[in-house]
């Protein structure tokens, strides 16, 4: 094991795409930020020193932080935020996890231009369970505002005006020449004939889930949110906002250059596909005057495609890499997600969208929520968001009318140390055009089911798969239907839990889970971190009672 240290500089720097120049947030001058490499079993310490106006934040997503939730990174809920001119040590050993990650902002709408991807090798001496790739290639899809995006977010928060949509997607930081201005911001894998590749592919969007395809090439995909899966061949992958996708593939067609796209996938009519990003999957030695082949992708409301894709995902569940799902259950939850419109005086129209989850929508602290646990800070927090919604209803059949009217709290739930949890989480019938891919923090899960309508207790869970279930730390709810997952909260700390289309994060769909220590320990106060593991360096101030965002 290894000690790997990173030095990120948050800065602004002047990006064009689209024939549109702008100021934006970056990493060390690069867009998409740099790449951390390690091996499994090493430590990796990130510092990060903040040199924007803005408050700073990065958040490791899908490293599961043992123990450690100091430098699980989201602002409010593990630490006080970066403020301009400090800086913050994030220590972490990558344990029992190896694959594709990635980290980005946990602040405002910020992650729409700092990110970049995690990748963990396995340790020293251990194949891959698959055939070993010749190359990899990490591939981090993302989108493009040619505004910026925290007036965008203001827009959509703030003012309580619907928000603009970004104006294109990206590979690697590149829109592809379907866009103007963009010819020389292409994206260009090169690859030699016979040859196989092992992509990592992340979907760092905001707000869309996407279909990813190479024209003409099958994908195998081998591995999903760091865990191996069972191998499976397909021409096309759906990835939601915070996944990630290894697949392989081979360079095994007539020698030329192929589109790969990244394409949103909307399960209700959208009006024209007019946001595309392509890259070349570019063979040896064929001039760049060969135009590419187009890829024939799903249409971008092609439901049926993305629940058989999901269907397909198993994890490996091999001698080695065990699934292991908790097969009893000691605390059941169920939460509902909803969208709801609320006054707000300061807004535009006197009023404001929300979302909620059991008509909770979540207000964020002033105070870190591990800080205020584990300081016993009073008044930050309560522990009693409800197990269950206030009122069940026919979630997806009844008319809009029938949703319930959204409260606000910082409220969460508190989950005894390793005990073991089944969330349902059940969209309502209020009009969304794609899944929720829902996010914990400092665990994977497993999706032990889901499916179409509402939830029934009497049938739905016989028809579970509790032999091998995918394994991940986001999964996308479908839209009007739900999904079952199942964890052990055998990660003291608290953890956020959250919708990943940025939008609704914004909006309130999001709480928390305080999950004790276990028994022999001090209270909560002792495992959780150590001071030393807090605060490296000496360089960063006492946690303390943060100010508001700016
Ligand atoms: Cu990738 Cu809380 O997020």
């Amino acid at each position: 094991a290894a000690l790997k240290k990173y030095q990120f500089d948050i800065q602004v720097a002047n990006v064009s795409r689209l024939c549109h120049a702008k100021s934006m947030v970056i990493v060390n001058g690069r867009f998409p930020g740099p790449t951390i490499y390690a091996r499994e079993g090493d430590r990796v310490q990130i510092n990060v020193t903040n040199h924007v106006q803005y408050n700073m934040s990065i958040h490791w997503h899908g490293l599961k932080q043992y123990r450690n939730g100091w430098a699980d990174g989201p602002a409010y809920i593990t630490q006080c935020p970066i403020k301009t001119g400090n800086s913050y040590v994030y220590d972490f050993n990558v344990t029992g996890q190896r694959g594709t990650l990635w980290w980005h902002a946990h602040i405002l709408w910020l992650r729409a231009t700092v990110y970049g991807a995690v990748v963990i090798l396995p340790s020293q001496g251990t194949p891959f369970p698959f055939p070993q790739p010749d190359r990899e290639e990490v591939l981090v899809l993302g989108e493009w505002w040619n505004a910026d995006v925290e007036l965008v977010e203001n827009q959509g928060n703030a003012l309580g005006l619907p928000p603009n949509m970004s104006d294109a997607h990206t590979i690697n930081g590149k829109p592809g020449p379907l866009f103007p201005c963009s010819e020389k911001y292409t994206f260009a894998m090169e690859v030699e004939k016979g040859k196989t590749y092992l992509l990592r592919i992340v979907n760092a969007a905001l707000n869309d889930e996407l279909f990813f395809i190479i024209a003409n090439h099958t994908l195998t995909v081998v591995e999903i949110d760091a865990v191996y899966t069972k191998p499976f061949s397909t021409d096309a992958i759906l990835i939601a906002p915070g996944q990630t996708t290894n697949v392989l593939v081979s360079a095994n067609q007539i020698p030329g250059r192929y589109f790969m796209a990244a394409r949103p996938f909307m399960d209700a009519p959208v009006p024209v596909d007019n946001k595309t990003a392509t890259a070349i999957f570019q063979y040896k030695g064929i001039p760049e005057s060969v135009l590419p082949k187009l890829p024939n992708l799903p249409a971008p409301n092609d439901t049926e495609f993305a629940l058989s894709y999901d269907k397909k995902l198993r994890s490996l569940n091999s001698p080695k890499y065990p699934a292991n799902v908790p097969l009893n259950v000691d605390r059941n939850l169920f939460y509902t997600i909803g969208l709801g419109i609320n006054a707000c005086p300061t807004c535009v129209n006197g009023t404001r969208f929300t979302a909620s989850l059991n008509n909770i929508s979540f207000v964020m602290p002033h105070t870190a929520l591990l800080q205020a646990h584990y300081f016993d800070i009073k008044g930050v927090y309560t522990t009693d968001f409800p197990d269950k919604p206030p009122t069940p209803f026919n979630y997806t059949g009844a008319p809009l009318t029938a949703n319930l009217r959204t409260t606000q709290g910082t409220r969460l739930s508190k989950i005894a140390f390793s005990s073991t949890v089944e969330l349902v989480i059940q969209d309502t019938n209020l009009l969304t055009v794609e899944s929720h891919p829902f996010h914990l923090h400092g665990y994977n899960f497993f999706v032990v089911g889901t499916g179409i309508g509402n939830f029934d207790l009497k049938k739905d869970p016989a028809k579970y798969n509790l032999i091998d279930p995918p394994e991940r730390n986001t999964v996308g709810v479908p839209t009007g239907g739900w999904t079952a997952i199942r964890f052990r909260a055998d990660n003291p700390g608290v953890w956020f839990f959250h919708c990943h289309l940025e939008l609704h994060t914004g909006w309130g769909l999001k709480t928390a889970f305080v999950v004790e220590d276990g028994p022999g320990s001090d209270h909560h106060k002792t495992g959780i971190c150590t001071a030393k593991s807090r605060f490296l360096g000496g360089k960063q101030p006492e946690p303390r009672v943060s100010r508001k965002q700016p």
